[in-house]
């Protein structure tokens, strides 16, 4: 298993975040990660890449205990550096290099990488940032910035991609182009996070669903029944009941909002 998780709890400053999660992750499998804000999944994904650590259980990245002391043993971090990448949902905490070419190359050059400007090229041009490349990150727009972001985390040509909400802040094109390039990634495996049901289902095939208060997932199956079980929707606060006027007739139904 890429991923196994066994009771996972997961305390920051001193409250409950994570609480009892057990899942598994198969090599290859897309995984789509549900929930409303503060449910943990920027969390999860977090634990994921071994940037925080369970209070309580166990993640096991092929079998290795994600824990403190064995991701700072020098080989065993660098393997997985090379193999797992996290885009953060707050790209601004990501962007650092003085140049859109020098964030792109960093991971590569990083990891010993070869070919670091083919990939800085071949990447740049999939995210259509080439335009950008000798400008500072941090002049560009939040879109923009994004999708240097996934140009930085893509040139490392991961196994593993952990996505925190990647097509927030995308136009629907880029959104859809991105969609486009995760499906064509073959053997890769993905879990990623969205606040947007209509593509949730395209992201993975399996989704995962994160409760307020609640622990334990309130679904680990097919997307495409949970994104048509309106009362789990509504439990899980992904759609509510909602008045509103179409025009003179005012009525009420469950509705779900796309947040992007
Ligand atoms: N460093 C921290 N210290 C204390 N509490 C934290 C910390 N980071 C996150 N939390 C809390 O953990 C909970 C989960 O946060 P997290 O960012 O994982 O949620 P999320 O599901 O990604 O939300 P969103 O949809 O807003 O991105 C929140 O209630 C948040 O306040
Ligand atoms: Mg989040």
């Amino acid at each position: 298993m890429t991923f196994a998780l066994e009771g996972v709890g997961l305390d920051l400053g001193g409250r409950p975040v994570l609480r009892d999660l057990t899942f598994s992750v198969a090599p290859g499998e897309r995984v789509v990660l549900l929930g409303v804000n503060g449910t943990g999944k920027t969390t999860l994904l977090k634990a994921l890449d071994g940037l925080v650590f369970p209070s309580a259980g166990r993640i096991a990245y092929h079998g290795v205990p994600l824990e403190a002391p064995r991701l700072e043993e020098p080989a065993f971090r660098r393997r997985f550096r090379a193999e797992v990448g996290l885009l953060f949902q707050n790209v601004d905490a990501m962007l650092f290099n003085p140049t859109v070419a020098d964030e792109i190359a960093f991971g590569p050059r990083q990891l010993g990488l070869p070919g670091v400007e083919e990939r800085v090229e071949r990447w740049a041009e999939t995210f259509g940032v080439t335009p950008f490349l000798d400008r500072p990150p941090f002049e560009l727009s939040g879109g923009e910035k994004k999708r240097v972001a996934l140009a930085a985390v893509l040139s490392v040509e991961p196994r593993v991609l952990l996505l925190d909400e990647p097509t927030a802040s995308l136009d629907p094109a880029s959104a859809a182009h991105l969609v486009d390039l995760l499906a064509g990634l073959a053997g890769t495996t993905v879990v990623v996070s969205t606040q947007n049901l209509s593509v949730a289902e395209e992201l993975g095939r399996r989704a995962l669903l994160l409760a307020p208060g609640r622990p334990g997932l309130l679904h680990d199956g097919p997307s495409d029944a949970l994104v048509a079980d309106e009362r789990l929707l509504v439990e899980s606060g992904l759609a509510h009941r909602h008045a509103h006027r179409h025009g003179a007739a005012a009525h009420a139904h469950y509705h779900v909002h796309d947040a992007e």
